[in-house]
């Protein structure tokens, strides 16, 4: 191939890859399948890698690649991003409605309604066709350039479908279903969870570093485009909006007078809960667009559109009293109890309130009225107190200085928020650990619910996850409800559990900061229990994914008189505490290989080869890494390996380099 014809290969690429992005992530119809896609991709990679100089900045392959940056630029936007003005009745939406009838001198007006977005503005700018600048709305004249972290965002185009000039204007929002995961994550991590999804989508954008922004599963949806040629009416602008590439909300809703408008709204707000994502009402714009010129601006809003804000899922009720919970780590949580009450769609019996510095912010007392919100899968939470509601016989709630479980000591750090109970042996705590110990992710241990778990803590049949293997069939069967055949199923199930896998059983001791991610680490680097109890701060440390603070916890774990008796229990009892049987000499032994392209090996083959010798197959390449092990057609792992300077080889190399190592290490 001459070079004309790569140029015209790889357009042609990028324009079917452009598609099947278009057809998967905006139109939700993907024609092909994941393995066709990434072979397209590859190849792709692949000429764009024989031929950098024709790589351009709209390749699908350019969406990650920008280095953190130490501050955003501002930007200050030609035309402001202004803001809307808001009704929350259906008498001052009618208001709206005869205001624009007597400006535009009509009877009727066609409106074009959609959701108000509950996320973050932005505005992208193209030149001919290809993505320029993302910017926030900010303050509406001043925003901040955030064009390296948008641009991981799979539904904003690199490139539209359309060579042409255009600024979009948008939301960026974070879907229900991957906020409360990204919260699962973060109370894992110890890190702050997010309020909400919109304030998970500020804080996504707004990083320095585009790779956090581009783990994070964030959409763009279109509401506006500066008018092309011969668009007339907001309708077939937004239409226009999609068919270039962007999402938007569907279906399309052109309504005929504000009667029709209300009845929307009526309908919409019984359908909101199921939505994917948040929305905090709707916006009504008049469709003509020589009209809306017609009606004007405000500074601050367009006279054209509304917002209608629903009322937030909220509903108001009695707290009847405030529990605290104590959980695994002695964590103490106020619970409010709640006089049951109806929420979208559900009975609330319950609501957190994460910690006494929040009961204090609330200014809870117990028998306030309180407004409770709920949104999507979220625990509900109580938002206010209704003060004009007081009888004045309520109670201040006092964060207990004793455990209500045991009666130990609680204790808050300073600069933390949580108070924990300082007794290790705390029933309560006791209980969350062994139901942890239990759990599917960990041992396993099937029938052993929580039920069980707590009349056997009751009856001092137990104390700890080692006890759990001294059990009997007559221990069993003095409990509540306990025929002799349940009995026998949970000793079968207890006595299967020994077997499990040496990182199950380190996630189910129950460290603190130790998820299952990072247990499976620590069982691929220390071979048994006893050397991982033995294993020094720095050692773990050193450990690639894995930081101080986890270090610290697991040293501090096993320093613990009473996990030490647990593990001498559980060592005792015959439960599996050591790693897979790892045979022969570890030519790889700490070294962090990253794997790209088609393994011929097969990249699960190739993947436990390297564990068994030794070494780490990790996901991302960084300058931790060892080396890459390139093979056929790779992808923008292999590009960004180049540019670290991190050493790249071929599959053929890689083996051989494991046999000369062999040898060495069999010599
Ligand atoms: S139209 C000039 N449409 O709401 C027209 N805005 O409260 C102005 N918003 O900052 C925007 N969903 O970011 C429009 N469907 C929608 C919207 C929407 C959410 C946001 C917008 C604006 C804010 C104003």
């Amino acid at each position: 191939m001459d070079k004309i014809q790569v140029k015209h290969k790889i357009d042609k690429l990028r324009k079917e890859i452009n598609q099947h992005n278009y057809l998967y992530y905006v139109l939700d119809k993907p024609e092909i399948s994941d393995a066709t896609y990434d072979k397209l991709f590859r190849q792709l990679v692949d000429l764009e890698k024989q031929f950098p100089d024709l790589i351009t900045e709209d390749s699908p392959t350019q969406r990650v690649g920008g280095e953190p940056l130490k501050e955003f630029k501002t930007i200050i936007h030609k035309n402001p991003l202004l803001s809307l003005d808001k009704v929350t009745s259906e008498n001052d939406l009618r208001g709206f409605d005869e205001r624009v009838k007597k400006v535009l001198n009509k009877n009727v007006v066609h409106y074009f309604v959609e959701v108000k977005f509950d996320g973050l503005a932005m505005a992208l700018s193209y030149k001919k066709g290809i993505l320029e600048k993302g910017s926030t709305r900010g303050d509406g004249v001043r925003g901040e350039d955030v064009t390296q972290n948008i641009r991981t965002i799979k539904t904003i185009p690199l490139r539209l479908n359309d060579p042409i000039d255009i600024e979009v204007r948008g939301e960026v929002i974070f879907p229900y279903k991957e906020f409360v995961k990204l919260n699962e994550e973060r109370i894992e991590n110890e890190e702050p969870k997010f309020a909400n999804p919109r304030n998970a989508a500020a804080g996504s954008v707004r990083q320095l570093d585009p790779k956090t922004t581009s783990k994070r599963t964030l959409e763009f949806f279109a509401y506006y485009g500066t008018p092309q040629k011969g668009i007339e009416t907001q309708y077939d602008l937004i239409k226009y909006l999609h068919k270039i590439g962007y999402k938007v909300y569907l279906p399309l809703m052109l309504l005929k007078g504000i009667d029709e408008v209300i009845k929307y709204i009526n309908e919409l707000e019984y359908k909101r809960e199921k939505l994917k994502y948040e929305i905090d009402g709707i916006v009504v714009k008049v469709n003509d667009l020589a009209d809306q010129k017609k009606l004007g601006a405000t500074t601050h809003h367009p006279r054209w559109a509304i917002a209608y804000k629903y009322q937030p899922m909220q509903a108001e009720t009695i707290v009847e009293d405030i529990v605290v919970q104590v959980g695994r780590t002695g964590a103490i949580t106020p619970v409010a109890h709640l006089k049951p009450v109806h929420l979208a769609g559900v009975v609330v019996k319950r609501a957190t309130l994460h910690n006494e510095d929040e009961i204090k912010r609330l200014g809870l007392r117990i028998k306030d009225y309180v407004k409770v919100q709920r949104a999507g899968e979220v625990i509900p939470e109580v938002v206010s107190v209704v003060e004009g509601k007081r009888s004045g016989q309520e109670k201040e709630f006092h964060m207990p200085k004793k455990c209500p479980i045991c009666g130990s000591e609680i204790y808050r750090p300073e600069n933390e928020a949580i108070a924990r109970c300082t007794n290790f042996a705390c029933p309560a705590q006791v209980k969350e650990r062994i139901r942890h110990f239990c759990t599917r992710g960990a041992m396993d241990i099937e029938h052993m619910g929580p039920a069980v778990i707590d009349q056997l803590v009751e009856n001092k049949l137990i104390k700890d996850a080692g006890d759990i293997y001294s059990l009997n069939k007559e221990d069993l069967t003095k409990l509540e409800r306990m025929a002799d055949k349940s009995a026998q199923n949970i000793l079968n199930a207890i006595e299967k559990s020994k077997e499990r896998d040496f990182d199950r059983l380190i996630f189910g001791l129950g460290i603190r900061n130790v998820g299952k991610h990072i247990a499976s680490l620590l069982a691929e680097q220390f071979a048994d229990i006893e050397k991982l109890s033995q294993a020094k701060e720095e050692e773990i440390s050193d450990i690639y994914g894995i930081g101080e603070t986890v270090a610290k916890s697991v040293v501090h774990f096993f320093k613990q008189k009473g996990n030490q008796v647990i593990i001498e229990k559980l060592a005792k009892a015959g439960v599996n505490m050591k790693a897979k049987a790892q045979k022969g000499p570890k030519p790889l032994a700490g070294k962090h290989i990253v794997l790209t392209g088609t393994i011929e090996y097969s990249r699960d083959e190739a993947e436990s080869l390297i564990r068994k010798l030794g070494g780490h197959p990790s996901s991302s390449v960084s300058k931790q890494i060892d080396f890459v092990v390139a093979g056929s057609e790779p992808g923008s792992k292999y590009e960004k390996a180049k540019k670290l300077g991190v050493k790249i080889i071929n599959e053929k190399e890689f083996l051989e380099y494991i046999q000369s190592q062999n040898m060495e290490a069999m010599l």
